[in-house]
């Protein structure tokens, strides 16, 4: 079996940082309780006009995931997107991101997923080059959360950031590349994480024209307790599908929600901490692109090489989640 290689990775952040002690100054919190409780320091916000629209944002990390693998954009023919904050509900941001970059011959389309989107999207294009329908693939997360951010919840503001990650697919030799990827999904609870509005819910759009605003929303205490639990499921069957132990992952790269969730999960898995890549600090909850951006991180500052095995794990709305175990390629 053909097996996708990650052959580029490439991110991009917004230049304006949110401080904790910036969000004192909007809501009823502190630096204390949201470094202690998620372990988030600041988080980049997008800003009008300067090309930090998610389908923005989305291109530029394309395109130096495209120069990092030596690769033009008209050798696409795939490019999946996961995202929830398109800049449209349609055309897909994929085919904005397909026009700016020119990649004239891909597919393009999006897939929402919540946090999970980077690794569903993932799966979409690790299947379709295992199947030989596509020879060169772009697989991005991008979010603007804060354009759905309701600025007056302190339970969820403090929580999220805007970025893009993406990653560059061709078929592997040797064995390695993406060795599996493993998705789950409950919808049925589903209101566990939601958009306080949906354009197709007749009642709702009516609210939306008149000025509600369209916010996520989320019981985050239940969400943690489910999401610690099930990372670490996936992440074992994903381990033992291909008879790998703990100690055979050299970079874990986990969905960036909560320290503590990391944390947790880490311990669960028997991966000590100096293996599981983290910048929650830095970034807050970018969904789903925080594992891209976290990977790109980790591959530039040479954490990995080639034959070192690669665990990616993420949870979200839907709910969903989802494990991938890589064998690295370059
Ligand atoms: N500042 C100060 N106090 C706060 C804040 C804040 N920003 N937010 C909540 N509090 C208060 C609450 O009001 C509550 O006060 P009370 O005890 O007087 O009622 C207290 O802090 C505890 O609130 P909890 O919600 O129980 O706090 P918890 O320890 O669970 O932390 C958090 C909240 C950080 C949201 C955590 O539950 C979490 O990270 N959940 C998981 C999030 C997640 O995984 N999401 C999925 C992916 S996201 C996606 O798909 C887009």
């Amino acid at each position: 079996m053909t097996r996708p290689c990650i052959v580029g990775t490439g991110s991009t952040i917004p230049s304006r940082i949110l401080t904790n002690k910036d969000l004192e100054n909007i809501v009823d919190t502190t630096d204390e309780w949201i470094t202690r409780r998620t372990g988030i320091k600041e988080r980049r916000i997008s800003s009008n006009g300067l090309g930090e629209n998610t389908s923005e944002m989305a291109t530029k990390a394309s395109e130096s995931a495209l120069q990092m693998a030596g690769i033009s954009p008209q050798s696409l023919d795939l490019i999946v997107v996961g995202t929830i904050t398109p800049d449209r509900q349609f055309p897909s941001a994929a085919c904005l991101v397909q026009d700016a970059l020119n990649a004239s011959k891909a597919v393009a389309f999006d897939v929402s997923a919540g946090c999970s989107g980077f690794l569903y999207a993932l799966s979409v294009a690790e299947n379709a080059i295992a199947a030989g329908t596509s020879r060169c693939a772009l697989v991005v997360g991008a979010e603007r959360l804060s354009a759905i951010t309701n600025w007056e919840d302190r339970s969820t503001c403090v929580l999220l950031g805007d970025g893009a990650g993406s990653v560059v697919l061709t078929p592997g030799t040797h064995g390695d590349g993406i060795l599996s990827t493993h998705l789950g999904a409950d919808g049925k609870f589903w209101n566990l994480l939601y958009s306080s509005e949906g354009s197709a819910k007749i009642p709702e759009v009516l609210d939306t024209i008149y000025g509600k605003p369209f916010h996520l929303k989320m019981d985050g205490n239940r969400l943690f307790k489910k999401a610690v639990g099930r990372l670490a499921d996936i992440s074992s069957a994903a381990l033992k599908h291909n008879g790998l132990a703990h100690d055979d992952i050299k970079l874990m790269v986990p969905h960036q929600a909560n320290m503590r969730i990391i944390r947790a999960v880490a311990e669960k898995l028997s991966i000590s901490m100096d293996r599981v890549y983290t910048n929650i600090s830095r970034y807050g909850n970018t969904s789903s692109a925080s594992i891209p951006i976290a990977l790109d991180e980790a591959n530039r500052e040479g954490l990995l090489k080639p034959g070192d095995h690669l665990l990616m794990v993420t949870f979200g709305a839907g709910l969903t989640w989802g494990a991938s175990v890589v064998r690295w390629c370059f």
